[in-house]
């Protein structure tokens, strides 16, 4: 059995976690997240050095609270984990270099995780390692603020990518159409609100890259479709605003479930695995289950957005580190 303390600051979050990892599973044991939303909201966005300076207030604290809920000491930690990319450098600076700090003090070694290998393993957290092994290969949609990819897991740590976007990512394009809409930072969850008291009545929404061979996206034609539409019909308010919303979200949610199904038909795997921010969309939760003829594994809620216990469970299903250097592009 070993414990593994696990640190996150890639972004606008900063978290930690603790698993406890056995020779057949991987259990989060606590993890904490201390968000900056409500700093960048009044910037419409993350503002780098804000986020990178908040990093560095919080990231103590987090750990210490980490720890607390655990109920364990720091001597128990037998392994560190840390985001090394993707993400932005400032962020990713400030806890890679307190997990090396820790490492080095406590003589325990440290494992560099990318982000997105943690977003792509979250919905596999606390099950079995035979669970997991009868789900092989699967094919994983990772949806955030910074990407939207289809992936091939054939099996942990063997990943490739089918398709990513041209442009935008998925969380981007709700992010900055509630942004046109006057509708606050993250907008994802926002847009949500209201599409769940509207119905998707505008039906010309497009569905960019829907009907293209392949696996690729493209989003930044939607936001200004969005933009023409306000435009045209002036800002959207009360029933009209819900309906607006929901028929956004559909058109999101059309490509992202439409090429998903695809991919995983034509690579005939046993499972579908959604992570990342957006698959907190209740939309898309529900349809892309409803839709496939395959188990869907789909992070569950505190596990979507950024957190520190997807960054453990990386370390503790796979276990082999990326090289221990801040790299913003990091790919998988
Ligand atoms: O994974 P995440 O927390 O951070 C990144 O790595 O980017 O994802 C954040 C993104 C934001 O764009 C946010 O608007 C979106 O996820 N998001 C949602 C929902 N909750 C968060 N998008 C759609 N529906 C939601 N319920
Ligand atoms: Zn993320």
């Amino acid at each position: 059995m070993t414990y593994i303390l696990a640190i996150e600051s890639s972004c606008d979050e900063t978290a930690a976690a603790v698993i406890k990892k056995t020779a057949t599973s991987a259990k989060i044991i606590s993890s904490v997240v201390a968000s900056q939303i409500a700093i960048h909201q009044k910037y419409g966005g993350v503002v780098p050095e804000v986020a990178a300076r908040a990093h560095a207030t919080n990231i103590i604290p987090v750990i210490d609270e980490a720890l607390l809920k655990a109920k364990i000491n720091l001597k128990k930690i037998d392994k560190l984990a840390v985001t090394v990319g993707p993400g932005l450098l400032t962020s990713l600076l400030v806890g890679l270099q307190t997990a090396q700090a820790i490492s080095l003090v406590l003589n325990k070694p440290l494992i560099g995780v990318n982000h997105l290998a943690g977003h792509l393993l979250a919905p596999l957290n606390n099950k079995s390692q035979k669970f997991i092994t009868a789900h092989l290969p699967a094919v994983a949609l990772i949806a955030s603020g910074g990407h939207t990819e289809i992936i091939l897991l054939k099996k942990i740590g063997q990943y490739k990518k089918l398709g990513t976007t041209r442009d935008d990512a998925a969380g981007e394009c709700f992010d900055k159409i509630a942004k046109l809409l006057k509708l606050p930072y993250p907008g994802g969850p926002q847009i949500a609100k209201r599409a769940a008291l509207g119905r998707d009545v505008i039906t010309d929404v497009p569905r960019p890259m829907l009907n293209r061979l392949g696996y690729e996206f493209s989003f930044s034609g939607l936001k200004t479709w969005a933009l023409y539409y306000v435009r045209d019909h002036g800002l959207p308010r009360g029933q009209k605003l819900n309906d607006f919303c929901a028929s956004i979200e559909q058109a999101i949610v059309d490509v992202l479930v439409g090429k998903t199904l695809k991919a995983a038909e034509q690579y005939k795997v046993k499972s579908i695995i959604v992570g990342g921010g957006v698959a907190a969309n209740g939309r898309l939760r529900r349809q892309l289950t409803s839709q496939a003829k395959i188990p869907v594994l789909i992070s569950p809620l505190e596990l979507c957005g950024d957190n520190a216990a997807m960054i453990g469970l990386v370390a503790a299903l796979d276990g082999r580190s990326e090289k221990l250097v801040a790299d913003p592009n990091l790919s998988l």
